[in-house]
């Protein structure tokens, strides 16, 4: 049970206030795996550190020169072996043509793409397409998708199934060369950051969904970035789906704009 706590703890995640709401500490003294409880807080910024500090050296190492075959790209990214997450999954790389006007950047691969090795072909990407334009004939394909994480971080149920689990900062920061070459390679007039992973890895700081609707930030490099919910909020929103779909809408509606 202890090592399951360590492997489950996300080091950049801890709120040990939230922590102790849950398990309150009268019941700690009942639960053996408790004991490593404030060791794993305590470490937990180092583990950090380290996991960010490991491998960007790595991945950069890898990175072919921006000019080089899509297939070579595609090699390196399959060599690629600086997080864990290499060993069990599929590294997704972004799709589109280089030169197109918009990069929709996501989060990481799902169930579907870690399969197909392709991004967007599972339940968010249906969404994903469904919001952009229908027109016919269909205009140039205008938009490439990397993503921040490039393999899928998951647990599995009971059953053997495949559960998302959110990249941490540690697989973000380690991947971020490779999100940030292919918007090079693309060098696309707009960036869209579908939700808070990707706004975070792409600006390097957090930004709230909500609070930036509308807001035009500006990438290094002078690239216009907007930030919008990810498609996989619209369907975990049930309920407010609406609202959310409307503002994914809205935000592509903007990008577009903004290339003109
Ligand atoms: N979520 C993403 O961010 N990208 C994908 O390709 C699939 C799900």
């Amino acid at each position: 049970m202890a090592h399951l706590l360590r492997e489950r703890l996300q080091p950049t995640r801890t709120a040990p206030a939230t922590f102790a709401g849950k398990l309150p500490k009268k019941h700690w003294a009942t639960l053996p795996e408790a004991d490593i409880v404030p060791a794993l807080l305590r470490e937990a910024p180092s583990r950090v550190r380290a996991h960010a500090e490991a491998a960007p050296g790595d991945v950069r190492a890898l990175l072919p020169p921006l000019d080089a075959p899509e297939a070579a790209v595609r090699a390196a990214l399959r060599a690629c072996a600086a997080c864990p997450l290499h060993v069990e999954t599929t590294a997704v790389p972004g799709e589109g043509p280089l030169g197109a006007a918009i990069a929709l950047v996501g989060e990481q691969p799902g169930d579907a793409e870690d399969r197909a090795g392709r991004p967007f072909v599972g339940p968010a990407g249906q969404v994903l397409g469904a919001t952009l334009p229908r027109r016919r004939p269909r205009p140039r394909p205008r938009s490439t998708s990397p993503t921040p994480s490039k393999h899928f971080r998951h647990r599995r149920d009971g059953y053997g199934k495949r559960l998302h689990e959110t990249p941490d900062r540690g697989h973000v920061e380690v991947c971020r060369p490779w999100v940030v070459f292919e918007l090079q390679r693309v060098r696309p007039q707009v960036v869209v950051a579908l939700g808070v992973t990707a706004a975070h890895a792409l600006l390097g700081r957090i930004v709230a969904v909500g609070r930036s609707r509308g807001e035009v930030l500006v990438r290094p490099g002078g690239v216009p970035l907007v930030v919008g919910p990810h498609p996989s909020a619209v369907l975990r929103a049930r309920e407010g789906s609406d609202a959310v779909r409307a503002h994914l809408v809205a935000t592509l509606q903007q990008a577009r704009a903004l290339a003109g």
